[in-house]
């Protein structure tokens, strides 16, 4: 099929999205998070179902109803993230991973609420690596010919940084965006460069996400034996 059009062209395939961001807990109410809504992954998941995948959607504190005929896999954490992506991906035709991770996660969770000391300042709050799903799944694909998409959402130096980048996780696609303070971030829309490892670059103009959801799965779909 041609670009753009939404035919069944998915059928007989298993893909894997993630979406949302990830909470890394402090103690029982705090966690430290980041403002992915996970809007852009539910219209990769609401597209490729009705392109005819089945599809498994990891769900990373997303508030969002769940699309119809998904498989919806909630996780909170970045290891959770990781473990729920790895077993999803075992059987995989594509992954693409939209949800943003968090790198850090705090060195020790408190089981109790942590509380104020009169007169003292807090103590600093220590973090360790999380896991990278993407990078894990790039270098030891579950299955031959299977498709690897990233996202990054980049401040500076947006295709310099991309392309980098999407050497560095070893992924098929990166689809790069510009956020700053009012860019992006639960909008509606989204506006996006898709860096190939094979040099390719497709820009997708301003538009919904879903507009963005159906070139990624054009680009994917390109990439499928
Ligand atoms: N990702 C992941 N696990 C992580 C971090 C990121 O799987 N611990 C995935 C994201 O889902 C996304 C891609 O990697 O698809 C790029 O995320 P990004 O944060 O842009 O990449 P980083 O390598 O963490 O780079 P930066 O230092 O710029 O945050
Ligand atoms: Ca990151």
């Amino acid at each position: 099929l041609a670009r753009g059009t939404t035919g069944p062209d998915l059928a007989g395939r298993h893909v894997v999205v993630s979406a949302g961001g990830t909470r890394e807990p402090l103690d029982p109410v705090r966690f430290l998070g980041n403002r992915s809504s996970g809007k852009q992954g539910y219209a990769l998941a609401r597209t490729a179902a009705a392109r005819g995948a089945r599809v498994t959607l990891i769900a990373a504190n997303t508030s969002l109803p769940d699309p119809a005929g998904v498989d919806v896999v909630p996780v909170g954490t970045a290891v959770q993230l990781r473990e729920a992506v790895l077993k999803a991906a075992a059987d995989a035709d594509a992954v693409v991973m939209a949800a943003a991770v968090a790198d850090f996660r705090p060195a020790s969770y408190a089981t109790g609420k942590i509380k104020k000391k009169d007169g003292q300042e807090p103590e600093p709050v220590v973090l360790v690596r999380n896991p990278d799903a993407l990078a894990e799944i790039s270098a030891e694909r579950a299955r031959a010919g299977q498709v690897i998409v990233g996202f990054a959402a980049e401040t500076d130096e947006v295709l310099a940084n991309g392309r980098a980048k999407l050497r560095r996780k070893g992924c098929d696609l990166l689809v790069v965006n510009e956020v700053g303070e009012r860019k992006t971030f639960g909008a509606e829309e989204n506006e996006a460069v898709v860096l190939g490892a094979d040099g390719s670059e497709t820009p997708v103009p301003h538009g919904p996400k879903e507009a963005l959801a159906d070139t990624v799965w054009d680009l994917v779909r390109e990439r499928l034996a």
